[in-house]
């Protein structure tokens, strides 16, 4: 899909990965809608952006704010032509910790609701959106992008439900791409390695440091930027379809 002239909507575009890819996309062309909590910064950072991004304030895990966040985005672009998934949460429990407390079953439901339920009901959503459009000249109606994680693959000790959340977005790569071929909707997913966004705000510099040494090379932390490079080109290349693509420089992670 080209960029320039298009529509994005961007889950999670408030902060982080989101927000730096939609930056960049901005700076292609594309005119770009934010849908993130309604207590998000998606307000401010669409005024920062200008180029007429909206803010359109939703809780993924509610199906009829997302509903009407996206009748909103539709309202103001006219269209919609990009998908990125990029709203999260991450959380951290042991099965059984060393005190005997199990994990909670609400966390776990809560991850999987925000992760994985939350994003499945935007893609269903957008894509019924997207097959209104006028096929490009390959055919191609939208194109969408879920992040998921390297922790689909190697969860650590307390990613129980991360892992799975982020697992299930995998799984669910190659049966949307195919559910969506016959519309002329693209869906991949991008799997991040250890990203310097807010989500490691927290995090000590000597923690991040550490966490860097297990990227192979470069030893850095992922930037929104590197992030924001892969998602503009999985957007603009047409073969590009029910695949999922680390971005982590060589990282296989250990149990902790
Ligand atoms: N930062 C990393 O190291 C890393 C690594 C792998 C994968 N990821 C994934 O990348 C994505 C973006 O993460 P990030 O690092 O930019 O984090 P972030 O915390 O900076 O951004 C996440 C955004 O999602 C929004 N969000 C959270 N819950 C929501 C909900 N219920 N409804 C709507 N919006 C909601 C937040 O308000 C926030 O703006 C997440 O899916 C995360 O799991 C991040």
């Amino acid at each position: 899909m080209r960029i320039d002239g298009s529509v994005a909507l961007i889950t999670g575009g408030a902060s982080g990965l989101g927000r730096g890819a939609a930056e960049a996309l901005v700076e292609r062309g594309a005119r770009v809608a934010i849908l993130d909590l309604p207590g998000s910064a998606g307000a401010s950072v669409a005024g920062d952006l200008g180029h007429d991004t909206v803010f359109v304030p939703a809780d993924v895990r509610d199906t009829e704010q997302v509903e009407e966040a996206i009748a909103s985005a539709v309202a103001a672009h006219g269209k919609l032509d990009l998908l990125l998934n990029a709203a999260g949460v991450v959380t951290a429990h042991r099965v059984v910790a060393r005190n005997g407390e199990l994990f909670p079953l609400d966390l776990f439901k809560s991850t999987i609701e925000v992760n994985l339920i939350g994003l499945f009901d935007v893609v269903r959503r957008v894509a019924a959106e997207m097959g209104n459009n006028e096929p490009n000249e390959g055919g191609e109606r939208g194109a969408i992008v879920n992040v998921a994680s390297i922790a689909a693959y190697e969860g650590q000790v307390g990613q129980a439900a991360y892992s799975a959340s982020k697992g299930g977005i995998v799984g669910l790569t190659l049966p949307l791409a195919r559910d969506l071929a016959g519309a002329g909707i693209r869906v991949n997913t991008i799997a991040p390695g250890i990203m310097d966004t807010p989500m490691l705000a927290g995090a000590p510099q000597e923690l991040k440091d550490s966490l860097a040494q297990v990227h192979v090379f470069p030893r850095r932390l992922g930037t929104p930027q590197d992030f924001a490079h892969l998602v503009i080109a999985v957007f603009e290349n047409p073969m590009l379809n029910g695949e999922v693509i680390r971005l982590d420089a060589g990282a296989r992670m250990g149990p902790r």
